[in-house]
């Protein structure tokens, strides 16, 4: 694919000044006029193919904030596919999250930026190890992470995801269950349910490297600091965290700092997950102050402004399914929005 810079003309910088402007704290005026003419050109392009955006809290802010009609965790993004009357999805992302919207609604076209925007654990696994756990606990249910790719899906009895969790396993009412692939989402569901579990040993790249000294050290220079964990980081983060959540739990417990303490001191959040959350977070609660170890998400980050706007020109890169897997992976999908449709106690 070739790139070539667009021009900021004084129109493109009219058009685009009142999307950049409350955006002023989050991306560095320097950046906006290689980013504008990008935006300008997204949002024509996507009226004109009937087209919608939707975008992972972990993509840039020059994405989630400028051209994304929907963002959110993976539930989120899932729901919101599943009710689309778009014609095109365009999935910003990680691939796994693309299948899982032609999964809910396979009649749209599916476009990711990038096909080889992966994830470490969708490689941790595969339908063949599924089926020998099956042998290995027969009768034992299968619950997968969405993290995984459609044939694991197929395998799978419900997908979960770290929203939803804790809550879906408890709902099957069975004494054990297999989950995989996360070994530390496995253990954090095991430390909240009587449900025994089975895990897996697969493990995200960018949550596995914190650690429980990293927080103890950020808490020595500040013992007041919020600590806030994706269950995808190791049990010790998980140990010392204040909320632990999915992105969207993550976003929506800020939200709850930023209301409460209004009149107090500002709140310093740690965010124990991938750089660009604390970036989207604060463009939304822009009084809280955030301490941001940061660790990318080299799959996240492939996605650009340039390759969205070529997804929608070329309408590349088209997201398929071989039928006969996408029906099987279908029903452990569907099932998982169904319990997430029930309200809660
Ligand atoms: P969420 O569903 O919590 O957004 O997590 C997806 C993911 O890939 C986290 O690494
Ligand atoms: Fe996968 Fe981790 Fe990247 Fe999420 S952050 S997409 S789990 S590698």
């Amino acid at each position: 694919m070739s790139v070539v810079d667009l021009p900021y003309t004084a129109d493109v910088a009219a058009e685009t000044d009142p999307i950049f402007r409350p955006l002023a704290h989050v991306i560095p005026p320097v950046e906006w006029p290689l980013h504008a003419p990008y935006v300008s050109a997204i949002n024509r392009l996507k009226r004109d193919r009937n087209a919608v955006i939707l975008a992972h809290n972990y993509q840039v802010p020059e994405i989630f904030y400028t051209v994304a009609d929907i963002v959110g965790d993976s539930l989120a993004l899932a729901m919101k596919a599943a009710e689309t009357k778009a014609d095109v999805i365009v999935l910003c992302g990680v691939h796994f999250m693309a299948e899982t919207a032609k999964l809910v609604n396979p009649g749209k076209t599916v476009l990711v930026p990038d096909l080889k925007a992966g994830c470490s654990l969708a490689e941790s696994i595969t339908a063949a190890d599924v089926r020998l756990l099956r042998e290995k606990y027969p009768g034992v249910p299968v619950v997968t992470y969405v993290n995984t790719s459609a044939e694991v899906k197929a395998e799978s009895d419900v997908c979960v995801t770290s929203g939803n969790a804790l809550q879906i396993v408890e709902a099957l009412g069975v004494p054990r269950i297999i989950f995989l692939p996360d070994e530390y989402l496995a253990k954090y569901v095991a430390s909240k349910t009587n449900v025994e579990i089975v895990a897996w040993k697969g493990h995200c790249e960018v949550h596995e490297r914190f650690s429980g000294d990293d927080v103890r050290r950020f808490r020595r220079d500040d013992p007041s600091l919020v600590v806030i964990a994706h269950p995808e980081c190791p049990p010790d983060v998980l140990a010392e965290a204040d909320f632990v959540g999915s992105t969207q739990g993550m976003t929506e417990y800020v939200g709850e700092l930023s209301a409460k303490r209004a009149s107090e001191r500002r709140p310093r959040v740690l965010l124990m997950t991938e750089c660009s959350m604390a970036d989207n977070v604060s463009g939304r609660y822009p009084s809280i102050e955030f301490v941001r170890p940061c660790n990318l998400c080299p799959h996240m980050k492939r996605n650009t402004l340039p390759k969205v706007l070529h997804s929608l020109e070329a309408m590349e890169f088209e997201v398929t399914i071989d039928p006969e897997i996408a029906a099987r992976a279908r029903r452990a999908v569907e099932r998982m929005l169904e319990f997430s449709r029930q309200p809660r106690d």
